[in-house]
């Protein structure tokens, strides 16, 4: 088992002991060699071969104007959609020449509508939604199994940044629960929690000039989860 992040600092400093098979890759998931090669590190290791890959990599830039930040937005690209193409780049290679496998990409309600002051966000969770969803036709053949997770507002440092209201708020280590149970049935999208589902679900039925004008209502004043 591995995690990969840019700073591996934050893992807490006994993680060895607590947990020897973990494994950790300093890599940068915008670093596309980096990456592929730190995936097939890993999985000429020990472990031998990759069972799953979990694509969790993603920022939100805060912003204090609904203008477009451009530089914002492409940063926001390269990690969210760029970095899962490197993640699942690495991952595939491998799994195709066993001949099974399971990628997981964590997308975000957020990807359902264009939500006000969170379009490059919005977008990148759309493009890794979709991403996902063809790939979970195209890679049956191989053995590969798609899962697809959106979470709602989750309390972790990138939701403790958001000024605005974040409904359905759920603790960290609840929606921890809810994906594993969602990796380990091989479920190809889960939407959570329910109340989020129906909104997003709702909101996203709706005609757009509707959803246009519920958007600009005070009340709707919440996005980036
Ligand atoms: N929290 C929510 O409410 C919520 C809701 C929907 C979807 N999501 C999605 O859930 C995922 C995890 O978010 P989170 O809430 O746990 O945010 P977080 O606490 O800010 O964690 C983000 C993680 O991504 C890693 N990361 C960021 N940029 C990276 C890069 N360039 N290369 C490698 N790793 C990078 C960070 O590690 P390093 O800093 O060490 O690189 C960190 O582990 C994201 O894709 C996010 O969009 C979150």
């Amino acid at each position: 088992m591995a995690v990969c992040g840019r700073n591996l600092s934050k893992l807490p400093e006994n993680y060895r002991e607590k947990c020897p098979r973990l494994s950790g890759y300093s890599v940068d998931v915008t670093d596309r060699d980096g990456l592929v090669a730190a995936v097939q590190t890993f999985a000429n290791s020990g472990e031998k071969g990759l069972d799953i890959m979990v694509a969790n990599a993603g920022i939100s830039v805060g912003s204090k104007t609904r203008i477009p930040q451009f530089s914002a937005a492409v940063k926001i690209m390269n990690v969210n959609v760029i970095g899962v193409l490197n993640t699942m780049e690495g991952a595939l290679e491998i799994m195709r020449a066993q001949g099974h496998g399971h990628i997981v990409a964590v997308s975000s309600v957020a990807g359902f509508v264009g939500l006000p002051g969170a379009a490059a966000y919005s977008a990148s969770k759309s493009a890794v939604t979709t991403l996902m969803e063809s790939w979970s036709i195209d890679l049956a053949p191989e053995n590969i199994a798609v899962t697809t997770i959106c979470p709602g507002f989750i309390d972790t440092p990138l939701t403790q940044q958001n000024p605005h209201a974040m409904p359905f708020m759920m603790s960290s280590e609840k929606g921890a629960q809810i994906i594993r149970r969602a990796i380990d049935k091989k479920k190809a999208l889960l939407l959570f929690p329910w109340q989020m589902r129906w909104l997003i679900l709702f909101l996203n039925k709706l005609p757009r000039f509707i959803y246009r004008r519920i958007m600009t209502l005070p009340f709707a004043n919440f996005s980036k989860g």
